[in-house]
C-alpha cells in the first residue's frame, strides 16, 4: 500500500509538492515573493491543525502526492486565524501580486466559512506530483479519505477549486463528487455516508 498517515518529517516534503502545483496545478514556484508562502496557507497547517488529517502517496522513496484536510472546517478555520497565521504571518511580505491575493485570502477569518460546513464539514486538499499524476493515487487517497472520515462519523467533504485547473474540475467527478449547484463550476461535495457516532 503507497499511503500512509504524513509525520513532521513529511513536512518539507508536502511544502514542495503544494509550489510543484499551486498555480492551477502547474508549477507555482516565483509566483510569489518567497515559495514557502503557498504551503503556509494551504498545505503544511493541516500537520497541526484540529481535527485534522494528513495522508501521503509514498513508494518507498518518500512522499510525491498528499491528500491532507480537516473533519472540522469550522474549528480549522477559528485555529487557523487565531493561532496559526499569526505565528507564520511575519514571515511573509507582499512582493507579487500573487503574495496580495494570498495574503488577502489568509486573512480571511471566514475564507472557509460556507454554508455547506452543516453536511459537509470537512475539506480537504490533493496534490501529486507530476511523476505521480495520472495512475490512480489522486483516487486512492481521495477513498482513503473519505474511509477515514466516515470511521469518524463525518457526513461529507466539501472543496473548492481554480476554475482554471481544468485536470482538478475533470478529476472530482471521477472521484464521486458533485458539482455545487450555483458555485459556477468550482465547488464540489461528496457524502461520505457515514453513521452517525
Ligand atoms: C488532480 C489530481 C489530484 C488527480 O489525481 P490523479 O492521480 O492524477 O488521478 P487518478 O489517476 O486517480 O484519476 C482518477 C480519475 O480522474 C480522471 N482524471 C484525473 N486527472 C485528470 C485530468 N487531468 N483530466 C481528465 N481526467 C482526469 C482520470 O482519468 C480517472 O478517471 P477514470 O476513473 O475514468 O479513469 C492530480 O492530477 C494532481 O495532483 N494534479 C495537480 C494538482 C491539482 O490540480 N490538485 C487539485 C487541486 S483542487
Amino acid at each position: 500500500m503507497s499511503i500512509r498517515v504524513a509525520t513532521d518529517a513529511d513536512r518539507d516534503a508536502i511544502a514542495r509538492i503544494c509550489r510543484l502545483t499551486g498555480a492551477a496545478g502547474q508549477d507555482a514556484t516565483g509566483v510569489y515573493g518567497d515559495d514557502t508562502v503557498l504551503a503556509d496557507v494551504y498545505a503544511t497547517p493541516y500537520l497541526d491543525g484540529p481535527d485534522c488529517f494528513a495522508l501521503v502517496w509514498d513508494q518507498g522513496h518518500g512522499a510525491v502526492g498528499y491528500c491532507v484536510g480537516t473533519m472540522d472546517t469550522e474549528a480549522f478555520q477559528a485555529w487557523f486565524s487565531d493561532t496559526w497565521w499569526p505565528s507564520v504571518a511575519s514571515t511573509h511580505a507582499i512582493v507579487t501580486e500573487g503574495d496580495e491575493r494570498l495574503l488577502r485570502a489568509a486573512t480571511d477569518r471566514s475564507r472557509m466559512l460556507t454554508p455547506l460546513t452543516g453536511e459537509y464539514p470537512a475539506h480537504v486538499h490533493i496534490d501529486l506530483l507530476p511523476e505521480a499524476q495520472g495512475r490512480g493515487a489522486g483516487r486512492a487517497l481521495i477513498e482513503a479519505a473519505v474511509d477515514l472520515l466516515r470511521s469518524h462519523g463525518v457526513s461529507g467533504i466539501h472543496l473548492g477549486v481554480d476554475p482554471a485547473n481544468e485536470g482538478a474540475l475533470a478529476f472530482y467527478p471521477k472521484v464521486g463528487f458533485s458539482v455545487v449547484p450555483d458555485s459556477g463550476g468550482a465547488m464540489f461535495t461528496r457524502a461520505t455516508e457515514a453513521s452517525a457516532v
